[in-house]
């Protein structure tokens, strides 16, 4: 396999007079879990889609695990595995009905197949569930299935469009930690998603996106360095205002007002915590930085829709 499983140069994406891609350059490296991070309509399915060979660029260049893409996409997409934003599970088949007919596009059969079912309905603890219609599975289950219905060609690269979105907090723990096995066998894994929480403990580099064009790509923990002071002080209360114009503003490096909210960001919060004992009316959270932060002060705070 490629050192570099995906390479793309100047990728870009136009929908009519619209942008959606600009000039995007991208590498992933064989085995590395990358992150790709924007607000709605940053343009990140779209960028998968063409990871994948779906849709075509507009202009630039783009090899995945050596294909050029979309010339050799038919090659590539075999050695591929790919869990989409929205499951598509076929609604009027079991769950292994699901995967035999995915199995079938690969030629899989015999007792290798069996063997594979087994192997897989196991990894994602469905084995109880096999013969259930997809309506009567919960929405972590049906994404378990997805997620191993991709994994049934072996793939060497998996990719995965918001795998955890509005899953509850265990099923979410569930699938990291599913995916945390993957990526510990060597698997090259591409994820999207909104939970920043997520990209900090999965991915070892993240790529944040907005509006068509790359902000920042680095490790979780170097982003964090590189952007935001260590702590940080989220204040909300009656007499905030007041409270933030005459005393906190002064003890702080950084100071940003997000709806009711105030965050204090410093690198020694000791005065600022000192003061908030004295103010019994506001309540505080006091945590170390994370890439959440990092998001919000390189995409800023207000609501995207994509335009
Ligand atoms: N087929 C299409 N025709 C026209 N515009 C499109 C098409 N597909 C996507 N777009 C536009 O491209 C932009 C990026 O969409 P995309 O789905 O890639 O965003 P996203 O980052 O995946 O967002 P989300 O987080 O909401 O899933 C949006 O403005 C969207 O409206
Ligand atoms: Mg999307």
């Amino acid at each position: 396999m490629p050192a570099t499983v995906i390479n793309a140069n100047r990728l870009t994406k136009r929908y009519g007079v619209h942008t959606v891609l600009d000039a995007v350059d991208v590498e992933v490296q064989a085995g590395e879990c990358w992150g790709l991070l924007g607000p709605n309509g940053a343009g990140k399915t779209t960028l998968l889609r063409m990871v994948i060979g779906a849709t075509p660029p507009s202009l630039g260049q783009l090899q995945v695990l050596g294909y050029p893409i979309p010339a050799q996409a038919t090659s590539m997409r075999r050695r591929i595995g790919v869990v989409p934003q929205k499951d598509n599970l076929d609604p009027d088949f079991t769950v292994v009905e699901n995967l035999r007919t995915y199995a079938s596009y690969f030629g899989l059969k015999g007792p290798v197949l069996e063997r594979r079912l087994e192997e897989l309905l196991a990894f994602a603890a469905l084995e109880s569930r096999r013969n259930a219609p997809i309506s009567t599975l919960s929405g972590g289950m049906q994404r378990r299935l997805s997620l191993i219905r991709a994994l049934l060609n072996e793939p060497e690269l998996l990719i995965l469009d918001e795998p955890t979105t509005g899953l509850d907090p265990q099923a979410r723990q569930v699938l990291w930690q599913r995916l945390r096995a993957l990526r510990g066998r060597g698997m090259t894994l591409v994820l999207t998603t909104h939970y920043m929480e997520e990209a900090q403990r999965l991915c070892d580099r993240v790529t944040i996106l907005d509006q068509g064009r790359i902000l920042e790509t680095g490790p979780p923990q170097e982003l964090i360095r590189k952007y935001i002071e260590p702590q940080v002080v989220e204040v909300y209360g009656v007499g905030l205002d007041d409270w933030h114009r005459t005393v906190a503003a002064s003890l702080v490096e950084r100071s940003e007002r997000v709806g009711e909210t105030m965050f204090y960001y410093a690198h020694d919060e000791r005065a600022l915590l000192a003061a908030l004992n004295q103010q019994p009316e506001l309540t505080y959270l006091h945590r170390p930085a994370n890439l959440e932060d990092v998001f919000v002060k390189l995409t800023g705070r207000e609501l995207r829709d994509g335009q």
